[in-house]
Parts: structure tokens; sequence; C-alpha cells
């Protein structure tokens, strides 16, 4: 059964556009957890305009799942991933003026460093996850890297401008995600992912986990934070019955 991870940055960018103490994205992580979610997730970002430090160290102690620090490979982001030791950690290519991760780490052109990040976080006992596009060739780079996780960007599946761009982003995804677990890649996918985008991808059985925050932030202002995790969670329970029934890809 694939897992669940909840991503709270969202929660504390509504704190941070008001520079008070509320709402907690430590009090999301709670609920996400009391809901069923496998693990948490939070960016702490270089210009620290939503997750704060503080919100990973409260985090780290409060989460009791897999605790995933997302994070650009900086020296000062892995002497901070060393210190607070997650359970693992995703590196993300960063710029300050993106309003959200926009695209995949370019592993392939960047091997050394990112091999080097990759070791570093294996040192301390923390496993490296790489975000990056669903393309054969940085899935192969990934390996490279020796990375023990992939995570694809569902981004550009998410916004596809059309049904025949959709299917064929689709097709793209489920051979990244079947290349990556012959190279025993581990495979999560995230990025843009609703209720309604998620399904689809359940047909795929390479896909082990899903990171998911801002549709889940989003519809919890309507039926609040815990059901709006155990409405995805539910989904993504709902996996292997999804994949026996025909045609899972055209079901949206
Ligand atoms: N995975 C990664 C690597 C991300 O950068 C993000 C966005 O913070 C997500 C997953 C979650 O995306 P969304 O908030 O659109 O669900």
């Amino acid at each position: 059964m694939p897992r669940l991870s909840v991503n709270v940055d969202h929660v504390a960018t509504v704190r941070q556009a008001r520079g008070i103490d509320e709402p907690d994205p430590v009090w999301a992580a709670v609920l996400a957890e009391k809901a069923g979610a496998d693990g948490v997730i939070a960016h702490l970002r270089e210009d620290r305009r939503h997750i704060q430090d503080r919100d990973m160290q409260v985090l780290k102690q409060v989460v009791k799942g897999r605790f995933n620090m997302e994070m650009a490979a900086t020296e000062e982001m892995l002497s901070i991933a060393a210190e607070l030791r997650p359970d693992l950690c995703t590196l993300v290519p960063e710029r300050r003026q993106e309003l959200t991760t926009e695209g995949g780490l370019q592993v392939k052109g960047n091997l050394d460093a990112v091999k080097a990040a990759v070791k570093s976080l294996n040192a301390q006992g923390i496993e490296a996850s790489l975000f990056i596009d669903p393309d054969p060739e940085q899935v192969k780079a990934a390996h490279m890297a020796g990375a023990q996780i992939v995570e694809l960007h569902t981004g550009a599946y998410c916004n596809a401008p059309d049904e025949a761009s959709r299917l064929r982003l689709l097709d793209t995804l489920e051979n990244a995600a079947k290349l990556a677990a012959r190279l025993k890649l581990k495979v999560a996918a995230g990025h843009g992912l609703n209720l309604r985008s998620v399904r689809p991808l359940l047909a795929f059985p390479e896909i082990e986990e899903y990171s998911i925050g801002h549709s889940i932030v989003a519809r919890a202002l309507f039926v609040g934070f815990e059901e709006a995790v155990r409405e995805m969670l539910d989904l993504v329970r709902q996996a292997p019955q999804v994949r026996t029934s025909e045609p899972p890809k055209r079901r949206l």
C-alpha cells in the first residue's frame, strides 16, 4: 500500500503572512499523524519564507512517523540536517524568486555535487531523496549519485493544459517510475497533487509514497485538517483496487 506524507509548509505560509505564531505547522503535523499520515515533510528554505528553524526542531521532536526535511543542497542546509537528523532529506533546487519548487533537481550535470551531498547525508544515517523531473536521464543520474529515493515531480502532469498532454505526461511518469524501480531506487511522487490528479498515479505500483501539501491545506479550510488528510489517505490506500480497475489512466 502506498504511503502518504503531508507537507506542512503552507500552514507556515499563512502564519508568516501575519508574522505571529499561528497557525502552527507543528499542530498540523500532529493532526496529520492523528489522521493516519505516514510522515511529515517541511521545507526549510534558504530565505525562511515559511518554515522556520524552530519549526524543524519542534517537528523533529514531535513527529512519530517519518520526518522528511526538504532542502537545497547547500552547506548551510547540510549542516542543519546533520544536527537535526531527520529520517530523510529531499534535495530540491531552490530559486528565491519562485512561488514554489518549480523544477526538478538537475542531477545530471551536477553529479559530483549531488553525490557529495548524498554521501554527507548518508554518513549521518539520513536517507537521501532527490526531487527530479520524470526524465530517464535524471533517474539514471540519481542512481549514479547513490540516492536511496527519487521523488518524481508531478507538477507538469498536474498542470497539463489538455487531455492529450496529461496522458503523455502520465506515461512519462510511469516510465520514470519503472526505470527507477529497476535501478532499485525507492520511488515517491509529489507536487501539485490533489484528490483528482493523484488517482491515475495509483495504478503505478512502483510509486511507494506521495508527498502532498497544498491541496490538503486548501481542503482543510473547509473540512478541517484531520478530515482533509483522511480523505487523501482513503484514496491512496485504495491503490490496489484502483490498479485492478480498468482503465485507470483515464479515470479523473
Ligand atoms: N514535493 C516537493 C519536493 C515539493 O517541493 C513540494 C512543494 O513544497 C511538494 C512535494 C508538495 O507539493 P504540493 O504542496 O503542491 O502538494
